[in-house]
């Protein structure tokens, strides 16, 4: 079993450590925040004693885990280590500044791998004398229980990296993707219109949080309706992802964040972490009740169904990722009832070039364009799968 570095020991980290140390590695958690990395060892801790309660592992398993993962005082201790995997703040400057220094701590051949949301791994790999063995590997929150892996080579990156990474990860138990160095990769991109098509149309007025949420989970058969997802994740970080993803694609129409979720960032209605969101989570306060009529609820649902087909055939059109790994990664990294590609044969690409055709020459907006490659498959007839 090989020495596997985690640097940053917040919910990421900590979460990731848990998963390489379950799957038997020696596992070396640093943050120069000694407290931080003292409160998560604590809640390792707990977090493997309740595995034990819930009988999904023995005690014994939970002591040797545990036991695996070595806090550390110093990033030297990275030195020996096959694999660092870097879960700290999101700020690209102080990421570079670790891997330089990683680079100088860790043999040649370590793979320095970066858990980003959305900055690049091109520009953190610049940081390095040797940057083809820097990758993204972007785990999902919480790490341990999400099984979706994205793996995000660099234009640096050595085919060798990328390959013996992505093996490493998937004897983790965990479902590897591949996806292009570009914004958001593949999930964060592709679920862009499940926020933000929602968003438009509470702001158009054509119906309540409510009555989105409950087309969306029961009609469509999402887990979550898109209001009740932000509130779970929290405005202040879901609009941020937004905001950050918009600007990273040169401000394209298509990702334009929403005012209404600006807003409630603004006043401090994150959601459930802050008591009040789109709804209020208060003792006492009151959920408002859904407008169950079925031709508002498919309009809704086709709406936001179609934007998301839209991003996803893009996706593909772009070369970020293959089509098997676009739809897994939704439905393992984000819980879709059904793949979008998947779903676009179901509904037929014309009906889905229809629709947003429609859409487009009703609001005249660049944001429901309809990717060339639906255009182009509606014309061949052809389908995804
Ligand atoms: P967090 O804020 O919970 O934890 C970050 C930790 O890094 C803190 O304990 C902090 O003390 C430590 N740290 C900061 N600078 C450091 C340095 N120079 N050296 C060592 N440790 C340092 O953050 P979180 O949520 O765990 O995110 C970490 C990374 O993972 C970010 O890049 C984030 O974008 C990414 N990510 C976050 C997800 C999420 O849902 N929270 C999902 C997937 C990726």
């Amino acid at each position: 079993m090989i020495k596997v570095g985690v640097i940053g020991s917040g919910s990421m980290g900590s979460g990731i450590a848990q998963v390489a140390a379950a799957a038997g590695h020696e596992v070396v958690l640093f943050d120069t925040n000694q407290d931080a990395l003292e409160k998560a060892m604590k809640k390792l801790q707990k977090i493997l004693a309740r595995l034990v309660e819930k009988g999904r592992i023995d005690a014994a398993t939970s002591i040797e885990i545990f036991d695996r993962i070595t806090p550390a005082s110093s990033l030297n201790q990275m030195q020996g280590s096959r694999i660092v995997i870097e879960a700290i703040v999101e700020n690209l400057e102080i990421k570079k500044s670790v891997f330089s220094q990683l680079e100088e701590i860790c043999g040649d051949d370590c793979i320095l791998a970066t858990n980003t949301s959305s900055l690049s791994v091109a520009a953190i790999a610049a940081a390095c004398k040797n940057p083809n063995r820097v990758i993204g590997l972007h785990f999902f929150n919480p790490a341990p229980l999400m099984p979706l892996v994205e793996i995000i080579p660099a234009i640096q990156t050595s085919d060798a990296i990328t390959k013996e990474t992505r093996g490493l990860v998937d004897s983790w138990n965990k479902i590897t993707v591949l996806a292009k160095d570009t914004p958001g990769f593949i999930v964060n991109r592709v679920a862009r219109p499940f926020y933000g098509e929602a968003l438009r149309i509470y702001e158009e007025g054509i119906a309540d949080f409510a009555t989105i949420d409950w087309a969306m989970k029961e009609i469509a058969g999402f887990r979550m309706g898109p209001f009740t997802l932000m509130d779970f994740i929290g405005n202040d970080i879901n609009y941020t992802v937004t905001e950050t993803v918009f600007a990273a694609f040169y401000y394209d129409q298509r990702y334009r964040p929403s005012f209404t979720q600006k807003r409630h960032s603004e006043a401090g209605w994150y959601g459930r972490k802050s008591g009040r969101g789109y709804y209020d989570y208060a003792e006492g306060g009151e959920m408002p009740i859904a407008n169950e009529n079925k031709d508002l609820g498919d309009q809704i649902v086709w709406r936001v169904l179609v934007m998301l087909i839209n991003e996803a055939a893009d996706a593909l059109f772009l070369n970020v990722a293959s089509k098997e790994d676009i739809d897994l990664a939704m439905t393992k990294g984000v819980n879709y009832p059904k793949g979008l590609l998947a779903w676009a044969d179901e509904i037929g690409i014309q009906e889905c070039v229809d629709g947003l055709d429609d859409l487009y020459n009703e609001y005249l907006e660049d944001r429901y364009r309809c990717s060339p490659m639906l255009r182009r498959m509606a014309k061949s007839g052809n389908t995804f799968y």
